[in-house]
């Protein structure tokens, strides 16, 4: 029967009696659109968050992170190396948290005598340039500073502008070259912080 005939007798196809017999799933339904991404911080507004903070890093921050350092922050360091460090007791490191474990981004030192040494910030690559980099580093200057240290120290590649900006921006000087630093061909920068 024609379908303008059923609905002249008042037949009516609903929409479950003619949904097709999928022998397999729709395409929707085998791959299903990513989840939504939280709405990205706007510039500054990081510290105003109420579940933000600044923390010392745990192994469980690290577990929390462990697959997606390389992918998500900074292929730097393997895991391992991250994790033996959080264990160095000359080590200290901090993260940028937002509720508990949700890790933005993570920060590191050696405790000299007189002088801390960078070992790692890094930020997730999807909420950089927004100032959780400068409040890491501000949290380590403040660190630094209580534990009178004289000096802050680090390397960092001499191609890494927005590294050295943000070391900059916090009154590190350039105090040299290490030739050759990086995997045995790419040259370092030597920043300093003179905090006497
Ligand atoms: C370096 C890094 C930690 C900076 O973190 P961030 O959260 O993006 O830094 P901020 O947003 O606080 O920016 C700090 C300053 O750096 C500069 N900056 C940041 N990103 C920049 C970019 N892509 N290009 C140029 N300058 C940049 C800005 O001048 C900014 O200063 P402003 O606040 O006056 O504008 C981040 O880029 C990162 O994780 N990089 C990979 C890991 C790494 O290289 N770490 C350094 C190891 S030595």
């Amino acid at each position: 029967m024609a379908a303008y005939e059923k609905y002249q007798k008042g037949i009516f196809e609903t929409a479950d009696s003619v949904m097709p017999m999928y022998l397999r799933p729709s395409q929707a339904e085998r791959n299903p659109p990513p989840a939504a991404l939280p709405p990205p911080f706007a510039r500054g507004t990081v510290r105003e968050r109420q579940d933000f903070s600044i923390k010392n890093m745990t192994l469980e921050d690290f577990k929390s992170i462990e697959n997606s350092l390389l992918t998500d922050f900074d292929d730097f360091w393997q895991p391992e190396t991250l994790k033996d460090e959080l264990m160095n007791k000359s080590s200290k490191y901090i993260a940028a948290k937002e509720g508990q474990n949700n890790i933005l981004g993570f920060a590191g030192i050696w405790n000299g005598v007189y002088d801390f040494h960078i070992t790692d910030i890094a930020v997730r690559k999807d909420l950089r340039n927004q100032g959780i980099g400068s409040m890491l580093l501000e949290k380590l200057i403040e660190l630094a500073k209580q534990n009178k240290m004289e000096t802050i120290t680090l390397e960092v590649l001499c191609t890494n502008t927005p590294a050295i900006k943000l070391y900059e921006k916090f009154g590190f000087k350039n105090a040299g070259i290490r030739k050759n630093y990086y995997k045995g061909t790419q040259d370092a920068f030597i920043m300093t912080l003179n905090l006497m």
